[in-house]
């Protein structure tokens, strides 16, 4: 049997970290529509350049730009699949609805990670990530343990993502707050809203998540 989950909440959240501890635990699939959208930005295409310009100013990308990834993935199948930063919109999260039902899956919950505000701003401006592997770090609460040296690969290409300053994140909290929140009414009304402490520490994080998947 298939687990299908998304993880709801703002930006800095820790939907990417939990994300990559589910793959690794579970052997679901992370999709981050995120980490799709900078692949993209770095093809040299036309559409590239618009998504680039978009998310660097912390803007939303179109839903058809977004469903169009997110379609792609799911034809390919496979165990489970973590939805990472998607749906972001009301017509993200009914499109969703309607590829799950073409391919005959299911969506067993939604974890929403509940933080304050101030956290984000500490945890986005502390933010680093692995070039190599995608591992995700923070400068106080999760730094590498060799500097500059990342632990799970070896590489030296730490990164700060180009969206990580105050003034995208303040356009971000507000695309979220307009744009996303509605989901958490929206998934609650259809029985499938879990929230969790994202505020706790990230092991701790990661066993609230686990007690509702595995319905404890
Ligand atoms: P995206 O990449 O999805 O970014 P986001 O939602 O802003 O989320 P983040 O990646 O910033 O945070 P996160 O919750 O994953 O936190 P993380 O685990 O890294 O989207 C970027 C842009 O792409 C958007 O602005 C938009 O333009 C576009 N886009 C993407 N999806 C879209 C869609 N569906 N529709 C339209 N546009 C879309 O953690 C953050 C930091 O905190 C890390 O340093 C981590 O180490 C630390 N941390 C994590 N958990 C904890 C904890 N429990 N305690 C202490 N520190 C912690």
């Amino acid at each position: 049997m298939t687990t299908n989950i998304i993880l709801l909440g703002p930006p800095g959240a820790g939907k990417g970290t939990q994300a990559r501890k589910l793959e690794e635990g579970r052997g679901l699939m992370q999709l981050s529509t995120g980490d799709m959208l900078r692949a993209a930005r770095t093809s040299g295409t036309e559409m590239g350049q618009r998504v680039a310009e978009v998310m660097d100013r912390g803007e939303l990308v179109t839903d058809e730009i977004v469903i169009g990834l997110i379609r792609e993935k799911l034809a390919e199948g496979g165990n489970g699949f973590i939805f990472d930063g998607f749906p972001r919109t009301l017509a993200q999260a009914d499109a969703l609805g309607a590829l799950l039902d073409e391919t005959g899956m299911t969506l067993d919950s939604v974890i929403e990670m509940r933080v304050d505000d101030e956290a984000l701003v500490r945890r986005i401006t502390g933010r680093f990530t692995c070039g190599n592997c995608g591992e995700v770090y923070h400068d106080d609460t999760k730094p590498t343990a060799k500097p500059g040296i990342c632990d799970v690969c070896g590489s030296d290409d730490l990164k700060r993502r180009a969206d990580d300053n105050e003034d995208s994140l303040k356009t971000r909290l507000l695309e979220y707050y307009k744009k996303t929140s509605p989901l958490i009414g929206y998934y609650y009304a259809k029985d499938k809203l879990a929230p969790v402490d994202g505020l706790a520490e990230i092991d701790e994080v990661a066993r609230q998540i686990s007690a509702v998947l595995d319905g404890k």
